[in-house]
Order: structure tokens, then C-alpha cells, then sequence
């Protein structure tokens, strides 16, 4: 089928077939690779991408269903010049990462959470980030980093 996804702003036509993932298509016909695979049945949170603004499980949804919508892949969060998102500096300075593979999952959902919940307590973070599976860091981390960019976007840090 022919679809166009707008990918990070960019719209992308595309030749699918039905039974393609979003995720496989991001990986494998984008080359966006940042979108990772770990559970691929919806359980571990790494293939999270917003699919209009909103956190999606990339591994459970059909190319075919985002035809139209906008996608934002962790390759879209920095800015145009390169800079670093604020969610991307954090999870570097606060250890909010060790191997990185929940990372991209980790950093989509944050930036949801922040955009609904500008100054969220650490309960809060705790909730919205429960459903991504980190293996290393024992979330401490991620809730540090979190907590940090959300002080970094509202101007306070
Ligand atoms: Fe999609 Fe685990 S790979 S939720
Ligand atoms: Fe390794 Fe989270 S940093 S799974």
C-alpha cells in the first residue's frame, strides 16, 4: 500500500505492505533505527514513538494505521541545529541510561509526560514512566533526569 507518514516533520511517502509494523518501517525503510525493538509485543516500552503527540507502542501498530499522521522518533527530539534536547542532556548528566536500549522509549514518553505535566512530583514521573522497562539503571536515574528537564523546559534551572 501507499502511505505518507510525516516523520519529524518530514512528509515521508511510503510503500508498505499491510502486515508491516510502524516499527519495522521506521527501522527499515526510514533507516530510523533509534526506534528499538525489545519485547515486540507491547510490553517493554522500547519502541515508543508519538504518533500525533500522542505515545505509541510502535512494535503493536500497523504501518498502515499511521497513513496521514504525524510521527515524532527519538531522531527528532534534538533541535535543527543538532543541540541536544533538554530529556537528552538530562538522561546524560544524571545517569538516566546505561546500555541506552530503553533510552529512545524512555525519552518519547518523558517528553509526553512533561508536555501534559510541566512541574510533576516524583510520584508523578514515577506513574507516567511505569510503562517502560529500563534493565539497568534502576530508575533512579530516569526519574532524576526527568525531574531535572522538566525544571530545564519551565525556565526554573
Ligand atoms: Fe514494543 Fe516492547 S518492543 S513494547
Ligand atoms: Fe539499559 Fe535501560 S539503560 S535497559
Amino acid at each position: 500500500m501507499e502511505i505518507t507518514i510525516t516523520i519529524n516533520g518530514e512528509p515521508t511517502p511510503l510503500s508498505v505492505e499491510p502486515r508491516h509494523t510502524l516499527a519495522d518501517t521506521l527501522r527499515e525503510n526510514c533507516g530510523l533505527t533509534g526506534t528499538h525493538l525489545g519485547c515486540e509485543h507491547g510490553v517493554c516500552g522500547a519502541c515508543t514513538v508519538l504518533v500525533d503527540g500522542e505515545p505509541v507502542r510502535a512494535c503493536l501498530m500497523f504501518a498502515v494505521q499511521a497513513d496521514g499522521a504525524a510521527v515524532t522518533t527519538v531522531e527528532g527530539l534534538a533541535g535543527a541545529d543538532g543541540a541536544l534536547h533538554p530529556l537528552q542532556e538530562a538522561f546524560g548528566a544524571h545517569h538516566g541510561l546505561q546500555c541506552g536500549f530503553c533510552t529512545p522509549g524512555m525519552l518519547l514518553t518523558a517528553a509526553h509526560l512533561l508536555e501534559q505535566e510541566p512541574d510533576p512530583d516524583r510520584a508523578t514521573i514515577r506513574e507516567g514512566m511505569s510503562g517502560n522497562i529500563c534493565r539497568c539503571t534502576g530508575y533512579q536515574g530516569i526519574v532524576d533526569a526527568v525531574e531535572a528537564a522538566a525544571a530545564v523546559l519551565r525556565g526554573s534551572a
